[in-house]
């Protein structure tokens, strides 16, 4: 398939319909067409493919996180297709389809007088090595889930206007788990928190916090392991979550100061708190005004409301191209 137009194809675009009777004669006092750039269009529809194959490759980007192909060259130097089949037990041909895919893509780097394939590890801190902050594959779980419910997103827009959480597959939870954690482990203690004025050393002092729609309870962990005097509550609507929540607590050593409790965000009980929290969750809430709402009545006087949301701005305008804000 090519992107580039051919002359008719050109002039196609060129001469809009206005122009021409429904007989196909010309219309000699019709109404000017307007100007229809076809540079544009060709830089435009050349674009789309190029998000379109992003959307493809990264199901291929999928299937490698998934079958332990990142994992299996991960500090392995250069491996042969054949090579990377017998490490892993998988089907010879489809690992050599997979590592081309890779290698278009720009995620493998193909040495062609040795027909091997290499993964470097500036690649593999976003694919494959969990403790990196750069390691970002979760998100492409999530993305596979959107597309897994489309039909119930199509018959939402239809129909009642939501798509539940319930509705996802559990790929898109464990996806936001592993992609947001990268950022709570390196980022929470050490530089957010820091900035929100007197916020350490409450909880240093020992507070009282709600996390609300706290999914799997990773920035509620991390918080609970850095400031031990003070006391956890994850709240999220979604049942599943909270069970994996709780799960991941036993996991980290069953923490004293941490639970986990289904609530919707604007019935949240339990306070008062001393501080609030949301872990990109407020922008996902059904009515987020609401949840603020209780946050505010939630809160003793003088607490504090953090919210952690994806890189947006204020104006949509100024979000045109803001890949945080086109894939949340
Ligand atoms: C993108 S996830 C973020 C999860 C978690 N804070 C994290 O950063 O890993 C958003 C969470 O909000 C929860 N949620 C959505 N609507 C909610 C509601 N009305 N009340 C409470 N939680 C809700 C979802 O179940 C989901 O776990």
């Amino acid at each position: 398939m090519t992107n580039t137009l051919t002359a008719a194809e050109s002039a196609a675009v060129s001469t809009p319909p206005s122009t021409v009777t429904p007989t196909g004669e010309s219309a000699g006092h019709a109404a000017p067409a307007p100007d229809i750039d076809p540079n544009l269009v060709e830089a435009f529809a050349g674009r789309v493919i190029t998000d379109f194959a992003g959307a493809a490759a990264t199901a291929m980007t999928l299937i490698g996180d998934r079958l332990g192909l990142f994992e299996a060259m991960t500090g392995a130097g250069p491996l042969t297709a054949p090579e990377l089949a017998a490490r892993t037990g998988l089907q010879p041909r489809l690992v050599r389809e997979w590592l081309a895919a890779q290698v278009v893509s720009g995620y493998l780097t193909y040495h062609p007088g040795t027909d091997d394939y290499e993964l470097p590890l500036e690649h593999a801190m976003a694919l494959s090595i969990a403790a990196s902050p750069a390691f970002v594959i979760g998100a492409a779980e999530v993305i596979a889930g959107q597309y897994a419910t489309l039909n119930r997103l199509e018959s939402a827009f239809r129909t009642d206007g939501a798509v539940p959480y319930s509705a996802f597959p559990e790929t898109v939870t464990h996806g936001i788990e592993r992609f947001f954690r990268t950022a709570y482990t390196h980022q929470l203690v050490g530089d957010w928190f820091p900035a929100v004025d007197g916020l350490v050393r409450r909880l240093s002092d020992g507070a009282r916090v709600a996390d609300i729609g706290c999914g799997h309870g990773a920035a509620t962990l991390v918080m609970a392991g850095a400031w031990p005097s003070s006391e956890f509550t994850g709240f999220d609507l979604d049942e599943r979550s909270i069970t994996v929540a709780r799960s991941r607590a036993v996991q980290a050593g069953a923490p004293g100061n941490v639970e986990f409790r289904v609530a919707d965000a604007d019935a949240v009980g339990g306070g008062p708190y001393d501080v609030v929290v949301f872990f990109d969750a407020l922008h996902d809430l059904g009515d987020p005004a609401a949840a603020l709402r209780r946050a505010r009545d939630l809160l003793t006087p003088g607490g504090i409301l953090v919210a952690v949301e994806p890189w947006s701005t204020d104006r949509l305008e100024d979000s045109i191209g803001n890949p945080i804000a086109r894939l949340d």
